[in-house]
């Protein structure tokens, strides 16, 4: 055949095919989410999440140190506090469980960066993401509550956080609090366009949050949209939002592609609970090669225009790196 182009020349031989790679993936991009419990000596395997456990703050150092080691530089907390209450109040507490799993961490494993997930989902006894009045969360009331809650994680010895909770108005106010305790440098990563996911779903085992009934939908967004993902996120832009992240993943790549081409600031993806489930469900049953599918998954997530990937699957990811296998 007389052929100018011939796109497999450039496949042929795996070092070309390295050489042209377009998509890379750093360790120092991936963020790993870990469940910390209110208690002493707990290392407790989380059944719907196969291999994530949750750590007391004795006995967190340790799996900091694995995930260290492993080159992995970023570390996301969620707390499960001992006694959760109308209005959360173990979230803003000074010696809340998260603040102390910040402590720990800033102490024993000093080299780490800490984000702290600021949501009162976990701290609150009906489950949800703020102050219930009615039958939904009361915006403005909850609002406070959470910018309360940012300044006791920094307090503590967060680098970061990360608001999730999907309150109108919670960058703004949060930004604000952080600047007047002198916060200034404190980034903000903000769960801008998050979705009300069935994704979530292991998630809430993880967090104890299982007494959590009925839905978010007056909160977060409805999967249909998605010129409302961009609304929120230029609105926690405006708000003075560091970091922009859209939550699930895998089903929203043209969410995370769309914000990556229209934004100037760094773009975050979360491959939540349900996600991480189903490849470790679908792996153990031998229906499909586990790693294979981190890999391809992992690559496709990066390639639609993520920069920063919070994952479970954070220290699998990092030896595939370490073995040259993706990015
Ligand atoms: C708290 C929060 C949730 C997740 C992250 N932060 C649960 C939810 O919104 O219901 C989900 C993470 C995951 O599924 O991995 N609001």
């Amino acid at each position: 055949m007389d052929l100018v182009k011939r796109p497999r020349r450039l496949r042929m031989d795996g070092r070309v095919r390295d050489m042209i790679r377009e998509t890379r993936i750093t360790k120092k991009s991936l963020i790993y989410p870990i469940f910390v419990e209110e208690g002493e000596g707990i290392i407790r395997e989380i059944p719907t999440m196969p291999g994530q456990k949750r750590y007391s703050p004795d006995t967190l150092p340790r799996a900091l140190e694995e995930a260290a080691e492993q080159g992995i530089q970023n570390i996301m907390f969620f707390g499960i506090p001992k006694h959760k209450d109308e209005c959360g109040s173990q979230a803003y507490c000074d010696h809340g469980i998260i603040q102390e799993a910040m402590r720990a961490g800033k102490k024993y494993v000093p080299e780490l960066l800490y984000i702290g997930d600021v949501c009162m989902c976990e701290y609150t006894s009906h489950g949800h993401c703020g102050i219930i009045k009615g039958d939904s969360v009361d915006n403005d009331k909850t609002v406070p509550l959470l910018a309360k809650t940012a300044v006791s994680q920094v307090a503590a010895g967060a680098d970061m956080v990360a608001p999730s909770d999907m309150m109108d108005g919670r960058v703004a106010a949060i930004r604000s609090a952080l600047d007047e305790a002198g916060y200034i440098d404190t980034p903000i990563m903000s769960y801008a366009a998050k979705y009300a996911s069935a994704f979530y779903g292991p998630f809430r085992d993880a967090a104890g949050s299982d007494n959590f009934k009925g839905n978010r939908k007056t909160y977060q967004m409805d999967w249909h949209n998605r010129r409302e993902a961009l609304k929120e996120v230029d609105t926690d832009l405006e708000e003075g939002a560091d970091i922009i992240m859209v939550k699930p993943a895998l089903s929203y790549l043209d969410i995370i592609r769309e914000v990556r081409d229209r934004v100037n600031v760094p773009v975050a993806a979360y491959s939540v609970s349900g996600e991480y489930a189903m490849i470790k469900a679908a792996g153990a049953q031998g229906m499909v090669d586990e790693t294979a599918i981190i890999a391809e998954t992992t690559t496709g997530i990066y390639r639609a225009g993520a920069e920063i990937l919070i994952t479970y699957f954070a220290k699998e990811i990092a030896q595939m790196i370490d073995e040259g296998r993706i990015g």
